[in-house]
């Protein structure tokens, strides 16, 4: 014992006595590079501790605990002793981080710290919006803040490192996972991308409440075909290089510290083993200097998907492709230092992937003190921190779209006589934090039926039937009740009587995220009959949307004078609805993703190409469906104020290649309100069909009444080139169009000639 500890100082020593050389020798620029401390120390590691770094593990039960004598846990405590484990996920509080950073330092032969990972994915303790809510807001710098509040509370448990941003584009509702993305469109999946990895590392990343982020899933993973968790993924050149990589190479730009591959394969290759997109592309071309982590079991997947004929064949493909670290497959330990002894791996990949995870362990300023994320004080203080509250309740506020409001039935008045709330999920506590919610404990939102309280509102409430039949959890399927009708006559024969009724439906927090694909979109179990009954009774319906997608509304757009999107808001999820619904926030949320009219729409997006023949004809041949119309319910950017906003005076002007676009908007309600004024082009005729509409530009502004303003953008080449066949970027002259407007529908065009 006392040994290994002489040898963990030695390191100290080590990096100590490289720095200071640095700073008082003259050595040549070539030595300094070679001789800097992560290389030194990269040189004195043995191959079996090389890929100890490459190695990340699960937490283990009761961890503080004395150490287990058999099983998986005690061969990962023996693991860890002896320098194979470089990385843990699952592992959170600030006793548990240092019982097994202590092994690391203090008995393994080099003592180099652990880097402790997570999914801190829209907070730790205090729960924001879930991410798809959160860019509803178009607020990037209220994003920033959240990601930095997560970093904040899970540093203060011991993390160092999350698994987020998920910056997965995708088109398609039925894909559980868009909850966790940005939505359909790549500019603002872009900027969402490095606003939250801003949030999450700040600007020093040895701070001990900065953490490292990680840009996930490349790629592909959002593309999944039928929009089934895990499925294949299939994209032309010009679709993966202009809508599923802009975003990742934006968190790239802005020092993401790692990304993480993806399960899926794409265009046949599981991406995990996919050299193209790790090494030519990510490290190659856009000089990517952090570390690749593979998803959770995604190295021995390769196995199932055809690619891989064994756990060995599937280190060998991983480690050459450019992954750089196993999370939970055992490849790396189990097979990675025989395939380098018989030369099927060479050196020279395991010495780059380790650099890249020593150095962003340094980064982390592990180095210098292994337990700065182990401050026992921060760990009271920090999570739960009652400005936390105040943050995700703003940040829910704007995360809210209004999708209808017919003869402004909103906002109600606090004493409105006569509300009857219904709606299991007005009671939820639980729901509304998502699903993705490791640090969070369960019961601790802020329910609707407590946000009406908080304003001293007076309500009756009739939950109608359960929603789950069973209590939900992260693991299993949500079992929807389907036949127990209890509570739906009471709330039916209450609603008759009400003045107004505010119906809160949707989906169950654990009906979206990781492995919850759905074909139904729709109310799920009694809900939509209960709508329809409250319906036959009461005209007055305020309905709130929880969800973690676009659902089919289309029933309801047709028959509810008021329509509320409220995903899931995490914990301050009652307080925000009530803001909202009563007026104290004014709505200005904008969907992040197109909603369709029905699911056999999907996938429906904004930026689609035309076809052929888009029509309409009285023929039937044009591209269109005989049984639904083409356009989506609500188009991606659409979202209602309490007040109204006018645009006029647009106008667009090039000089040279630099277009100037500019349109007055003004506020013409009655009350103050915040507008996103969204810009979109299109590339008339180019030697690649270009998308009718894309998004390049947006600014949210805040009017008072009878206020206006004059909204200005300047796009340049970048901004109208795109990606061609061959994944070359090129800008080609000739007439564009500028399109200004409230959402991706109601705009107003301005056609001009680029020379
Ligand atoms: C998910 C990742 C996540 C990882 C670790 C996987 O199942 O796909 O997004 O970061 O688990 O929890």
């Amino acid at each position: 014992m006392i040994k290994v500890k002489k040898v963990s100082f030695c390191l100290i020593m080590l990096l100590a006595t490289i720095s200071c050389h640095k700073q008082t020798q003259n050595l040549s620029e070539s030595e300094v590079i070679t001789k800097e401390p992560m290389v030194k120390l990269l040189e004195s590691m043995t191959l079996e501790e090389k890929i100890g770094q490459m190695t990340q593990y699960n937490g283990f039960w009761d961890s503080t605990g004395p150490a287990p004598k058999d099983g998986d846990a005690k061969e990962k405590y023996d693991h860890l002793r002896s320098g194979r484990v470089g990385s843990m996920l699952n592992v959170s509080g600030v006793k548990e981080v240092r019982k097994l950073q202590e092994i690391a330092v203090n008995e393994t032969r080099l003592g180099i710290p652990i880097i402790f990972g997570l999914d801190v994915i829209h907070g730790h303790k205090t729960l924001a919006p879930i991410p798809l809510a959160e860019v509803a807001s178009w607020d990037l710098e209220a994003i920033e803040q959240s990601a930095r509040m997560g970093a904040e509370e899970a540093s203060a448990r011991g993390i160092n490192w999350t698994f987020a941003p998920m910056v997965d584009i995708s088109r398609d509702a039925r894909w559980g996972r868009v909850m966790e993305g940005a939505g359909e469109d790549p500019y603002l999946g872009s900027l969402v991308g490095q606003a939250r990895v801003r949030g999450f590392q700040g600007t020093d990343l040895s701070k001990n409440n900065t953490i490292a982020a990680t840009a996930k899933h490349f790629a592909g993973y959002g593309f999944a075909e039928s929009g089934r968790d895990y499925n294949a993924a299939d994209v032309g050149t010009v679709t993966l290089f202009n809508t599923i990589l802009p975003p990742f190479k934006a968190c790239v730009d802005e020092n993401v510290a790692t990304v993480m591959n993806a399960f899926n394969t794409l265009n046949g290759i599981p991406a995990t083993g996919d050299e193209y997109l790790q090494r030519d592309i990510l490290k190659g071309e856009w000089g990517f200097e952090g570390f690749i982590i593979s998803d959770w079991g995604s190295g021995a997947e390769m196995i199932a998907h055809g690619f891989a004929k064994d756990l060995e064949h599937a280190a060998i493909l991983a480690a050459n492709a450019g992954s750089d670290m196993d999370m939970e497959s055992y490849a790396f330990v189990k097979h990675l230092a025989t395939a380098v002894d018989s030369g099927k791996v060479d050196m020279k990949h395991i010495d780059d992937s380790v650099l890249r995870i020593l150095k962003i362990k340094e980064a982390l300023g592990l180095f210098e003190d292994p337990y700065r994320y182990c401050d026992t004080e921060r760990e009271k203080t920090i999570p739960y921190h009652k400005d936390h509250a105040t943050l995700v309740r703003n940040m829910a506020k704007k995360s809210i779209v209004l999708l209808k409001n017919n003869e402004e039935i909103l906002p109600l008045s606090k004493d409105q006589k006569n509300i009857v709330v219904i709606g299991d999920l007005a009671q939820e506590k639980t729901s509304p934090l998502g699903s993705w919610r490791i640090g969070s404990d369960d019961g601790t939102a802020i329910s609707v039926l407590e946000g009406f309280e908080e304003k001293g509102v007076k309500y009756k409430y009739k939950s109608g039937p359960a929603l789950i039949s069973q209590p939900a959890s992260f693991i299993n399927e949500v079992k929807i009740n389907s036949d127990d009708r209890s509570g739906f006559d009471a709330a039916v024969k209450a609603a008759k009587k009400a003045d107004v009724v505010v119906m809160v439906l949707g989906e169950h927090g654990f009906q979206s995220g990781e492995g919850r694909s759905r074909t139904d979109l729709g109310f799920p179990g009694l809900q939509q009959e209960l709508l329809e009954a409250v319906k036959a009774v009461n005209d007055q319906i305020v309905l709130v949307v929880m969800s973690g997608r676009p659902l089919v509304l289309t029933w309801a757009e047709e028959n509810v004078p008021a329509i509320v999107q409220a995903w899931q808001l995490g914990t301050e999820s009652g307080n925000a609805i009530a803001d909202v619904l009563f007026g104290d926030y004014n709505p200005s949320g904008k969907l992040p993703m197109t909603f369709p009219r029905d699911v056999g729409q999907v996938p429906i997006y904004y930026n689609k190409l035309n076809t052929g023949r888009p029509g309409p004809s009285d023929l039937v041949f044009w591209s269109h469906y005989i049984d639904e119309s083409n356009d989506p319910l609500y188009p991606f950017g659409y979202g209602l104020s309490y007040t109204e906003f006018k645009y006029t005076a647009m106008k667009a002007v090039a000089t040279g290649k630099q277009v100037e676009v500019e349109v007055t908007v003004a506020n013409v309600g009655e009350r103050s309100g915040e507008e996103v004024v969204q810009l979109y082009i299109q590339d008339k005729v180019a030697s690649v069909s270009r998308p009718i509409k894309e998004l390049k530009g947006f600014q949210k502004i805040v009017l008072n009444a009878g206020e206006s303003k004059v909204v200005r953008f300047t796009l340049d080449e970048e901004d109208l080139g795109f990606f061609n066949t061959r994944g070359e970027f090129v800008f080609e002259s000739g007439e564009f169009a500028f399109m200004v407007g409230p959402n991706s529908t109601d705009l107003t065009t301005a056609i001009i000639e680029l020379k």
